[in-house]
């Protein structure tokens, strides 16, 4: 992103690995790109702590307490050295107006996790425990920018990533997993999931939708 250095002057932070950069739940009033690095999006679910996601050079977080008001959806964690810009509420406006190519960047960036979240939630919505890791692996091939070529399709997940995507136990996802693996309609390795003909995941998930909400 081609931010002037003035700005590092006057909004750069730097953290060291490990350290927090803020914690869910508390009052956030100040959001950060990340200018190099990496960071880790916690969240206490189940109390169990989950990575939401892990985020590098170009990205944006902390946005979500600002624009809705809200304390932090999740905490924010330094994996390496890490160098911030960080903003403060008032800056919100002043700057977007000031920088037509971070205004479009936030703009992408929110319209993807909109999307991003209505897509779980929809996964969360089906009332087949099976169809739910079907539909998993269908918005993972989506993310595929060679979707539409490429049979069968590879997906880097493990078992208890698609747990989490899922909603559900890992033990569940496992037998699930095991079942499509003997019907041969998948193939299961401990880093990644390869599946024979996705679009029979699609057409199911998409015809138990249509008659969902029939
Ligand atoms: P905020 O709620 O202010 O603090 C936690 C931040 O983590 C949040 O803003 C987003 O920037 C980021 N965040 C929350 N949920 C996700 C997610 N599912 N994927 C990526 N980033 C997220």
């Amino acid at each position: 992103m081609l931010l002037d250095e003035k700005l590092f002057d006057k909004f750069g932070v730097e953290y060291e690995p490990n350290d927090i950069i803020f914690c869910e739940f508390e009052p956030g009033n100040d959001f950060y790109f990340i200018q190099s690095g990496r960071v880790e999006i916690v969240k206490i679910i189940n109390n169990r702590e989950k990575t939401l996601d892990i985020l590098g050079p170009g990205d944006v977080f902390g946005e979500m307490a600002i624009l809705e008001e809200e304390p932090r959806s999740a905490s924010a964690i330094a994996i390496e050295h890490v160098k911030l810009l960080r903003f403060r509420r008032e800056n919100f406006d002043a700057l977007l107006q000031g920088n037509p190519q971070l205004a479009y960047k936030l703009l992408v960036i929110f319209s993807k996790r909109i999307y991003d979240a209505k897509r779980r939630l929809m996964i969360l919505l089906l009332d087949d425990p099976q169809l739910k890791v079907m539909d998993v692996m269908n918005m993972l091939a989506e993310q595929d920018p060679h979707l539409d070529v490429q049979e069968p399709v590879t997906l880097r997940v493990t078992v208890q990533e698609i747990a989490n995507w899922a909603g559900m136990q890992i033990n569940d996802v496992q037998k699930i997993l095991t079942h499509l693996n003997k019907l041969g309609k998948i193939e299961l390795f401990n880093d990644r999931v390869v599946v024979r003909n996705i679009r029979d995941f699609q057409r199911l998930v998409n015809s138990r939708r249509k008659s969902m909400y029939a």
